[in-house]
């Protein structure tokens, strides 16, 4: 499932005002869940508006490997024909899961409790990344691994048929952890708990329920989210409307406020608590940005969001903020750039180990285009509005959000920028570009 071996550059340029009214494509978080948990239900789940994007691919694939059924239709949705909690089969050749750490961790915790064995592997980007942190709890409901030095991917896992439910206490704030613990869980007799002391993004829950487990979500005495799931329940198909990624959002919400004399739309937007933290905080630097038509979608509120190019400010993100727009900063990091004064982000440490490390990608990028920043070890500090921005070229590091987000910049910087590698953008947003041309920016 990897992207492309050539490096395919880009170039953004500064040009005209934004205009105009657009749609994302589907939520990455709930389109992997929904093959997963379709995968695993009796009958017939059909997706509509899922991502079509190499990360969801791959899981489609992964699915599809230990014997679901999971097939685009001609009218764009998907429906996935489920093997049933308990009835994976083993797959035949090692799964590779490219870019996407969501589709791996996720479906360890899904294998580690079915009676098979499956070899794993991804691109250099997700070699690269930690898996102890599923892996280990895992071990302790009783799956064997073996994994490369330092517990990352190739890895090998085979699932335990009489495994053990356990109490998990996420010791880091991962949706990631937390759902392939749950996942786990699911074919495990008893009930497994997660606490989880701060609280990210709740798709698995809320989807699980949805397809007919037994989870309770309670707040114990030190504020902490305890997830109670009963094992082996009979998780029934159901239909899936997928909301726009407010992930990818972000994009042309931060592209219009920094592009003078934009006006832009992004319609049917996930607004669930836990993803709108770039929201809060670009307001909260002075961004205008209008929210109308909230609306419930699929058991998810969503809305349409207007944005404006507005005069930001710099402000403190406070660290408590990270989880809830955790795939954010690098956009950011960018409507820092043009803010008036300095803007400081805090508690940054899980950005150490996503696609790339992403706290040092972001600031050699700033510093290859003449945005003056300092690096912490967990903070990054950007100071807006210097002289002669733009005309660097940015290293990605096979990392989407960094190749996206320095086109952004381009795009309102006086300089152009080129990033080395645009091939990554497919892993999670395939007609960025295109959508971008269409509200009138140049990248080529
Ligand atoms: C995701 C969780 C987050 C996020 C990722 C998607 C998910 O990762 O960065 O893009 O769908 O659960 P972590 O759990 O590692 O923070």
């Amino acid at each position: 499932m990897s992207h492309s071996s050539l490096q395919q550059p880009l170039t953004s340029h500064k040009g005209k005002p934004l205009s105009g009214t657009i749609r994302v494509p589907g939520d990455k978080s709930i389109s992997h869940r929904s093959l997963m948990f379709g995968a695993l239900a009796l009958g017939t789940t059909r997706i509509s508006g899922l991502l079509e994007s190499e990360d969801v691919i791959g899981t489609a694939n992964a699915m599809n490997a230990v014997g679901a059924n999971c097939q685009r239709l001609d009218d764009g949705s998907w429906r996935v024909d489920g093997v049933g909690l308990g009835s994976l089969l083993e797959p035949q050749a090692p799964i590779d899961f490219g870019n996407a750490g969501t589709g791996v961790r996720l479906c360890m915790g899904i294998f580690a409790s079915h009676p098979i064995s499956v070899m794993m592997t991804g691109d250099s980007s997700l070699s690269g990344r930690p898996m102890g942190r599923v892996l280990n709890p895992l071990r302790q409901m009783g799956t064997a691994v073996i994994a490369r030095e330092g517990d990352r991917l190739p890895a090998a896992i085979r699932g335990n048929n009489a495994p053990a439910a356990i109490t998990y206490r996420v010791p880091m704030p991962s949706a990631q952890v937390k759902s392939a613990v749950l996942l786990a869980g699911l074919n495990t007799p008893g009930t497994t708990t997660v606490i989880e002391p701060v609280a990210t993004r709740d798709h698995t829950e809320k989807m699980l329920q949805g397809f007919g487990a037994e989870l309770s979500v309670e707040i114990n005495e030190a504020g902490e989210r305890v997830i109670s799931l009963q094992g082996q329940p009979k998780l029934k198909a159901q239909d899936v409307i997928v909301p726009g990624d407010p992930s990818s959002a972000a994009f042309p919400i931060v592209a219009a406020l920094i592009t003078p004399g934009s006006d832009v739309t992004v319609e049917n937007v996930l607004l669930n608590e836990h993803r709108t933290g770039l929201l809060t905080t670009l307001i909260e630097m002075g961004g205008d940005i209008t929210i109308t038509n909230r609306r419930e979608s699929g058991g998810e509120e969503i809305g349409d969001i207007r944005v404006r190019t507005s005069n930001l400010k710099g402000i403190i993100v406070p660290a408590e903020r990270a989880p809830s727009m955790i795939d954010e900063y690098p956009i950011l990091a960018v409507a820092a750039a043009f803010a008036e004064g300095e803007t400081k982000m805090l508690g940054l440490e899980e950005l150490r180990v996503k696609e790339s490390d992403r706290l040092a990608a972001v600031a050699r990028g700033l510093e290859a285009n003449n945005v003056p920043c300092v690096e912490g070890e967990d903070t990054l500090s950007v100071t807006g509005q210097a002289p002669q921005l733009g005309g660097g070229r940015v290293v990605t590091h096979l990392d989407h959000r960094i190749a996206m987000s320095f086109l952004v910049l381009g795009l309102a910087a006086e300089k152009p920028v080129e990033i080395d590698d645009g091939a990554p953008i497919a892993t999670s947003f395939p007609s960025f570009t295109k959508l971008m041309e269409q509200l009138g920016g140049k990248i080529n």
